[in-house]
């Protein structure tokens, strides 16, 4: 038997379809090279903005017709979306064998065994990617106005110290290099009063691990120990995913993110004098209810001044439940549209010119890929690096020399070894 995952969302989800495979090739399926070989489709969804739900429902659509033409053809969905409107997800798509919400995960080998024989000859495990996902902290407990994730994945909770040294073994053993701790939080995690500091200090120890990175970091709450710990541990990568959303205090407030811009450009200012060539990066929301031109002029200057080395920018998107849902949605499509292009287009501008600071650097750079004569690695800040090789160096941590740099991207030529 033949399976399929199709995965839309964060690093979480790509985690939790990760441990979906793991479970299904340790009962003796196998993996399906396309959607349309498969006996058994799992939609592993999110529900963040409704792009996300939309690309959900033109895949159950696609499927719908897949599962006419070959009626044995078992298909579920689970994640964020099937968490909160399972049961109209049902309701719309009668053909569904199963529908589990990202809660309830821990029920997904139950609600696949009818349908598979487990147990079946050629037991297989996955094969370990360079980098693999370690959760640490599940839920949210922030409830920022427009946010669903509070709703769909629970309060916040810490995974055990233990649990996560097993997990992270675990995926050293299997290969991985790279280990990346995931939370929506990560600063708050808190267990056993052992706190994120403490839990770096403890998965660095692992042997054989050779990068941690993690995400995401929330500026609220930043303190500074850790700062103090990404500067002094060679393990940890020179790289923050730190989301700002916004840098008008009118919108942060009423998105209640708990800072001001003020606070954030401190934080910012403070990592740089104490971690150098940290790289960071953020998230910005454009077009919530209320925000003027000049508010948007403001994250616009924000931009410029605090130079990302990479922006992930997304249009405002009401959500179900959120506090956000009652505000009117009154900035246009056009006016969003305006903004996230005159954004972007800065942005990549800046991050170009920041990494021409890399021309002639060498590079110490772990290999995550290798096609068509191209290796593809990162450096400690998570930049991508291309470099000819006549070998495949995955997994393998080599000298790079820069010699082109793009917005998203640099290359180069290796240090013979
Ligand atoms: N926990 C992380 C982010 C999780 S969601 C954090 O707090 O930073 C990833 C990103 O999606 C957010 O940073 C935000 O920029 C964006 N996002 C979340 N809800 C959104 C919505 N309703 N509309 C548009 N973007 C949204
Ligand atoms: Fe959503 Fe805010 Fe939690 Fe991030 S911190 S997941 S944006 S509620
Ligand atoms: Fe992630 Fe989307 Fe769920 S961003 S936590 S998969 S709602």
């Amino acid at each position: 038997m033949k399976f399929f995952v199709e995965t839309i969302g964060c690093q979480m989800n790509v985690n939790d379809s990760d441990k979906i495979t793991d479970y299904l090739l340790s009962e003796g399926l196998e993996y399906a090279d396309d959607v349309l070989q498969a006996d058994l489709v799992i939609l592993n969804t999110c529900s963040v903005r409704f792009s996300a739900e939309h690309k959900a429902y033109s895949f159950l659509g696609r499927l719908s017709e897949q599962k006419d033409k070959n009626p044995r053809l078992i298909a579920g969905v689970v994640g964020c979306m099937a968490q909160y409107a399972g049961k109209s997800i049902k309701n719309r798509f009668k053909f569904l064998d199963f529908v589990l919400g990202a809660k309830e995960l821990d029920k997904f080998a139950g609600a696949v065994s009818k349908f598979i024989e487990t147990g079946g000859v050629r037991k297989a495990t996955r094969k370990s990617g360079v980098f693999e996902y370690v959760t640490i902290m599940r839920g949210c407990g922030n409830f920022c106005s427009y946010c669903i994730v509070p709703y769909v994945r629970g309060p916040e909770q810490s995974v055990s110290v233990d649990e996560i040294l097993a997990e992270t073994e675990k995926c050293v053993k299997r290969g991985a290099k790279e280990i990346i701790l995931l939370g929506q939080n990560v600063n708050s995690y808190n267990y056993k009063n052992i706190d994120f500091t403490g839990l770096l200090k403890e998965v660095s120890l692992i042997n054989g691990l050779e990068r941690i990175r993690f995400m995401t970091n929330h500026p609220k709450d930043f303190p500074d120990e850790l700062i103090d710990e990404i500067a002094a541990n060679d393990k940890i990568c020179k790289y923050i995913h730190l989301p700002m959303q916004s840098a008008s205090d009118y919108v942060l407030n009423r998105m209640n993110r708990k800072y001001t811009y003020g606070k954030y450009k401190l934080l910012v200012e403070k990592i740089r004098n104490k971690i150098p060539r940290i790289n960071i990066t953020s998230d910005i929301i454009i077009g919530f209810p209320g925000e003027t031109d000049d508010d948007f002029k403001e994250t616009l200057r924000a931009a410029e001044d605090l130079k990302f080395g990479g922006l992930f920018i997304f249009k405002y998107s009401p959500r179900p439940n959120t506090s956000a849902y009652k505000l009117k949605d009154d900035v246009s499509t056009a006016v969003k549209k305006e903004r996230h292009s005159v954004l972007l287009e800065r942005s990549n501008e800046i991050s170009k010119e920041l990494n021409g600071y890399y021309i002639n650097s060498e590079e110490k750079v772990l290999v995550d890929a290798y096609a068509n004569g191209i290796c593809e690695s990162r450096n400690s800040q998570n930049i991508k690096i291309f470099f000819n090789s006549a070998k495949d160096l995955t997994g393998k941590t080599v000298t790079v020399k820069i010699t082109k740099v793009f917005s998203n991207s640099m290359s180069g030529d290796m240090r013979e070894i």
